[in-house]
């Protein structure tokens, strides 16, 4: 999933500075790397477990500084804002107590138009409901979900103007 999830984001820009929210034992921040080969992959995790697990995982990106690691949550995001071009989080957001304010926090850091993929694998119990919805409320747009036997990814894209949906905002 996490190796979809970077294709998804569908990154241009090999400098771009992206993030990975909640990266449990790393292997989404080692596809990320590989996608931005002269840029940077910032991952944030508040488990030290996990810490370690993604540390051995990417020791030499890590050593290079293409890879820097927090400890730290979605809810307060160690990261300047509009500093981000990309982000993702795979099995990750249905463990944030307050989602909708996660995704405020992340629009927080996001550059304009920048791009978001949020996956759930089955074994996580798939997407909270009215997932999309979500997105949009808080103002993400171009919202796409895709699902199959192996997972669901949503892709939306850092619309600043459209923040707080407004009277006639659409619901997915
Ligand atoms: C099931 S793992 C998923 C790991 C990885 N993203 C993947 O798909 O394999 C969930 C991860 O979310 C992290 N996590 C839990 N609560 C979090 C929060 N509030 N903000 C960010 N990450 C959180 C956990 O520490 C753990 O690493």
């Amino acid at each position: 999933m996490a190796r979809s999830a970077v294709e998804l984001l569908a990154i241009e820009n090999p400098s771009s500075r992206v993030l990975e929210i909640g990266f449990g034992p790393g292997l989404g921040l080692a596809a990320l790397a590989e996608r931005v080969p002269e840029g940077q992959v910032i991952g944030v995790d508040p488990s030290l477990l996990m810490h370690r697990h993604a540390g051995r995982r990417n020791a030499a990106a890590i050593a290079e500084g293409r890879i820097v690691l927090h400890r730290g949550a979605a809810a307060a995001l160690p990261l300047s804002d509009a500093s981000i071009d990309a982000a993702m989080m795979t099995d990750n957001l249905h463990f944030w107590p307050d989602p909708r304010a996660g995704l405020r926090e992340l629009q927080r850091v996001l550059r304009p138009g920048a791009p978001v993929v949020c996956g759930f694998s089955p074994p996580s119990g798939g997407p909270p409901r009215g997932l999309a919805r979500m997105f949009r409320s808080v103002g993400f747009r171009d919202i796409i979900e895709s699902r199959d036997s192996a997972q669901y990814l949503l892709r939306a894209v850092h619309t600043p103007d459209a923040a707080g949906g407004g009277a006639g905002a659409q619901v997915d």
